[in-house]
């Protein structure tokens, strides 16, 4: 049977599983640190990233449906409410997934799925900026 990304496990096998996941969230923040295109995003992180990578390694692995690592270490998150204290606009949202493109294009994943997780993190990156242009709009 041909694998369908989003039942059960399979995007979290596709992405490698807890390791290529991990691998994954290195190299997109390794990217937030040296793209001039995020050099925006990137003031807004903490200048040590460590707990910040744990923490979006924690969300994807339940994301993509592995085990929901992030609530019991860190809470319940809600992506979009947990950006939105942040101003994010277009600019902000797509140096995010530029981050994340070319962190993903690096990785050993079949083409097919490379295609739908970036389709997939606009999802909730644009959720963000919606969130925090009302919140800004609202003020
Ligand atoms: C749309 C553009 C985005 C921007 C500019 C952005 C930026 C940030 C910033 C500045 C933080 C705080 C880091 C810290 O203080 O440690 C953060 C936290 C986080 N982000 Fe994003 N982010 C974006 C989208 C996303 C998306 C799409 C996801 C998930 C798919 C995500 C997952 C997370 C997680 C899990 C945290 C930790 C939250 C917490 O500590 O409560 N982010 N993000």
């Amino acid at each position: 049977m041909a694998v369908v990304y989003g039942d059960d496990d399979a995007s979290f096998q596709a992405a490698g599983g807890q390791a290529g996941i991990k691998r994954l969230v290195d190299r997109f923040y390794d990217y937030m640190d040296i793209l001039p295109e995020a050099a925006a995003i990137r003031a807004m992180h903490p200048g040590d990233l460590e707990v910040t990578r744990d923490k979006l390694y924690c969300f994807l692995c339940g994301w993509l449906g592995g085990e929901k690592l992030f609530a019991p270490k860190y809470g319940p998150i809600m992506i979009p409410r947990a950006h939105e204290h942040l101003d994010i606009a277009e600019p902000e949202r797509d140096a995010w997934l530029l981050c994340m493109e070319k962190a993903v294009a690096e990785q050993p994943y079949a083409e097919d799925f490379k295609a739908y997780l970036m389709r997939e993190l606009f999802v909730p990156a644009e959720r963000c900026r919606i969130f925090s242009q009302r919140r800004i709009e609202g003020e």
